[in-house]
């Protein structure tokens, strides 16, 4: 979930003004990005995938870890770089924007470090953008970064569908964000605010246009994604359970998944949703965080270590072809030696098809920054390293036993051969399909020939 990702928007048109999305952390920024860029092509803004080219740069950033929120800074350096030269040239003005978490933590501090900032938005107010765009262009320099009373999703434009069919045909749902559970390392709750759910209705409404405009699967995001809750259509309480059964029923929508979760919110019913619906796919990305229950105590995730590991063997006993991800932590302040061989025990017993695992980054403002004992880099590091050796080998062995398996594979795009297309496994992993049998959209039978790093190699079966 958390794995860098960059995704500048393309097909840029002549004589529009244009704007360069960067996003960096998860995959709700990613959707974030998406919707904002939607917004903007309101306002007369094509996206482009060249920074030079574009009259517009907005970042959305991450502030999960220390070393995400510096690449803001640095980026920033450049963009200052850039603009200068422009002036110089007496080329057109660059206006440069902040969006997303760091935007929400240092919104002020951002203004004054970076004089090259021309706005600052928060993740709740990004349906703002345009009212904040025109102050832009009257010369203000504007900070909005006050957590919004009104539904942003209830102001955003609808999807668009020539936008999202150019995204292809695996689509992100927003359904939930910020989060109540105060994990004692993590920034969320302070910038995301707390936990608020997208109601049905508005959900609903979103997948059919997403499946109208060609949309094959969709992955339902939040950041705590089982904690959604909701009022069905029969009046009573729904969880994301009923809703993966809801949208299940919808023609057209061929796969469902959802991240990221907590493993205190998995309820019988969602667990019930891996055994009942085929469109489910099977996999879970289920953070643990740490395998010791002194420190699951420390990070307050509530729950011990033996619980998560009943609940795996619960979902594995309903949907036994279930893939694992997942993340960690290490070095958290006060683990000892003994604690970080509880993770790795848990990590050998649970088995992992594929993780996140980082070393324990003190957040301002988080209560685990003022805990004691804190932890040595170089014993952060260490660890890190032996728990990646594990995940990885881990991860290589589930790869390889996929190998000689038939599946169904999702067609996404063409591959970079000629020939060649890629898909997506149920698994989540690119399956490169040494031939062309079929069409972008379609779902194939493939049988596994070779397994690479981080992608399978797969014929028509
Ligand atoms: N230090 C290190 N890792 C962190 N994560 C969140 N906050 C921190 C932090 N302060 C990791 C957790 C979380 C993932 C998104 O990022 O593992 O699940
Ligand atoms: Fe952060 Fe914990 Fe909430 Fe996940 S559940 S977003 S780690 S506070």
């Amino acid at each position: 979930m958390d794995q860098i990702v960059e995704s500048p928007e393309k097909k840029p048109l002549a004589n529009t003004r244009k704007v360069f999305v960067k996003t960096y952390g998860c995959q709700m920024n990613v959707y974030d990005s998406q919707r904002m860029t939607d917004a903007l092509s309101e306002q007369g803004y094509e996206p482009t995938d060249t920074v030079e080219d574009a009259d517009l740069v907005l970042l959305n950033t991450c502030h999960i870890r220390e070393k995400a929120s510096e690449k803001v800074y640095s980026e920033l350096g450049r963009l200052q770089k850039m603009k200068r030269k422009r002036a110089k040239a007496g080329a057109a003005d660059l206006k440069v924007g902040v969006a997303g978490c760091v935007a929400q933590a240092e919104g002020a501090e951002i203004i004054r470090r970076a004089p090259v900032v021309d706005l600052v938005i928060g993740p709740t107010t990004y349906h703002r953008l345009p009212d904040v765009l025109a102050r832009v262009e009257s010369g203000q320099r504007v900070i909005e970064t006050e957590y919004a009373v009104e539904d942003k999703f209830e102001h955003l434009p609808e999807i668009n569908r020539e936008k999202t069919l150019a995204r292809g045909v695996s689509a992100f749902l927003t359904v939930q964000e910020g989060c109540d559970k105060f994990c004692t390392f993590c920034v969320v709750p302070y910038t995301r605010g707390s936990e608020v759910s997208r109601p049905l209705s508005q959900l609903i409404v979103e997948a059919r246009r997403l499946v109208d405009a060609g949309v094959r699967e969709i992955t339902l995001l939040g950041q705590n994604v089982n904690a959604w809750h909701g009022e069905g259509p029969d009046g009573k309480p729904w969880g994301l359970g009923d809703l993966l059964y809801h949208l299940a029923e919808i023609d057209g929508i061929a796969r469902l998944r959802y991240t990221t979760s907590h493993p205190r919110d998995m309820d019988m019913r969602l667990i019930e949703a891996h055994r009942d619906l085929p469109k489910l796919m099977p996999y879970l990305h289920l953070p643990v965080q740490s395998g010791s229950d002194r420190i699951l105590k420390a990070m307050n995730r509530r729950h011990k270590a033996e619980d998560y590991i009943r609940l795996i063997d619960q979902i594995r006993d309903v949907r036994p072809d279930l893939a694992l991800s997942g993340d960690f932590i290490t070095g958290f302040p006060g683990e000892t030696d003994e604690d970080f061989e509880d993770t790795i025990r848990l990590v050998e017993r649970v088995g992992y098809a594929s993780a996140f695992s980082f070393k324990y980054s003190a957040r301002p403002g988080t209560p685990g920054a003022d805990l004691p004992d804190h932890v040595p880099e170089e014993v952060k590091a260490e660890r890190l390293e032996r728990l990646q050796k594990l995940l990885m080998a881990q991860q290589t062995a589930f790869q390889q036993s996929l190998v000689g398996q038939t599946m169904d594979v999702l067609m996404e795009k063409p591959g970079r051969e000629p020939g060649q297309m890629v898909g997506r496994s149920p698994w989540l992993l690119p399956v490169i399909v040494d031939a062309n049998p079929a069409k972008i959209g379609d779902i194939i039978s493939v049988r596994i020939t070779k397994a690479g790093t981080n992608s399978l190699h797969a014929d028509p079966a």
